[in-house]
């Protein structure tokens, strides 16, 4: 039986989360050395089976948080014009799910590019996205667009409303990730962030505008290669997380040691209150030093990742 395989890879948020829920921009950056492989082929018996660290069984009987997958893969062999297949699944995942690295999207990503491949085919960009966003809206409820992007695109990107841009990169970046060991629901901090700015629209609403101002400007910073005041921008960005309430003292306190360790900069990465930080390295060197210095202060685990010019 002939198998074919898809792929995705995790993503960073490097600015603008929750301010890009209300149509400000955001930058990601693709993290290549963390991915999915989606496996698929026709299934020899009567149903579709999916096979995952999560859960092993038929499509009918899975559980509720396997939906996404189940509405990805829907969408996906409808999209290929073969709604009625039955497949057997194959998920292997190195991304750590609710850790704000976009698990979810690559995941829908991964497996829509197996079903392209078994139909010996692939999708134009639009329609892999919008595969994606009908399985990120089942994950998230009512997702930006950014993760489905994000893990799709080998380059940096900078999204707005729906409309994904790769940003020319001025000068190689060196960027630590490192886990806080808690879980984020995107979900309920999103919901978070839009009932504080439904009480204090002023106030709330003017900390997103200036996330919007950050990012915009982050962006010229990126194409010109000015590390020095990217990382200044992310230590503001990470105070504006803080002052909406996404952050948590586990966050914070990697964010101090990083920046005590010598990072140019860090912050949150993703919807927060749990989830990873993202910190901006000199180079190859610091970087190691930044990752041992982020798990000394409890990161469970750290990855070193870096975007370059083209
Ligand atoms: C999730 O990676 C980023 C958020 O801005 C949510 C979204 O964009 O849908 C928190």
């Amino acid at each position: 039986q002939d198998t074919s395989q898809g792929f995705a890879h995790a993503k960073a948020i490097l600015f603008g989360e929750h301010a890009v829920v209300y149509g400000s921009p955001a930058v990601a950056v693709p993290l290549h050395g963390l991915g999915v492989q989606a496996d698929i082929r026709r299934s020899p018996h009567q149903e579709t089976r999916i096979e995952s660290q999560l859960f092993s069984g038929t499509a009918q009987t899975a559980p509720e948080p396997m939906d996404p997958v189940v509405a990805g893969l829907n969408a996906a062999l409808k999209a290929v014009g073969d709604p009625d297949a039955e497949v057997e699944l194959l998920i292997r995942s190195a991304i750590p799910h609710s850790r704000g690295l976009g698990s979810s999207a690559a995941v829908a990503t991964s497996v829509a590019r197996a079903v392209a491949n078994l139909h010996a085919t692939v999708f134009d960009e639009n329609t892999l996205h919008e595969i994606v966003q009908a399985a990120e809206t089942v994950a998230h409820g009512r997702p930006s667009g950014i993760d489905a992007w994000a893990v799709a695109k080998p380059a940096p990107i900078r999204f707005q409303t729906g409309c994904a841009q790769t940003i020319d990169v001025g000068q190689r970046l060196v960027f630590v990730l490192a886990d806080s060991g808690h879980h984020g629901s995107t979900a309920e901090a999103v919901g978070g962030v839009r009932a504080r700015r439904d009480a204090d629209p002023t106030r709330i609403g003017g900390m997103i505008d200036r996330l919007a101002a950050l990012t915009d400007a982050a962006v010229d910073d990126i194409r010109s290669g000015d590390r020095a005041t990217i990382g200044e921008r992310m230590i503001e960005a990470h105070s504006l997380l803080g002052e909406i309430g996404v952050s948590t003292p586990t966050l914070d306190s990697l964010v101090d040691a990083a920046t005590a360790a010598g990072a140019r900069g860090a912050k949150l990465t993703g919807g927060g209150l749990g989830g990873c930080v993202l910190a901006l390295a000199d180079d190859d060197d610091s970087a190691e030093e930044l990752a041992e210095a982020l798990r000394k202060a409890g990161a469970p685990r750290t990855w070193t990742t870096e975007v370059r010019p083209t």
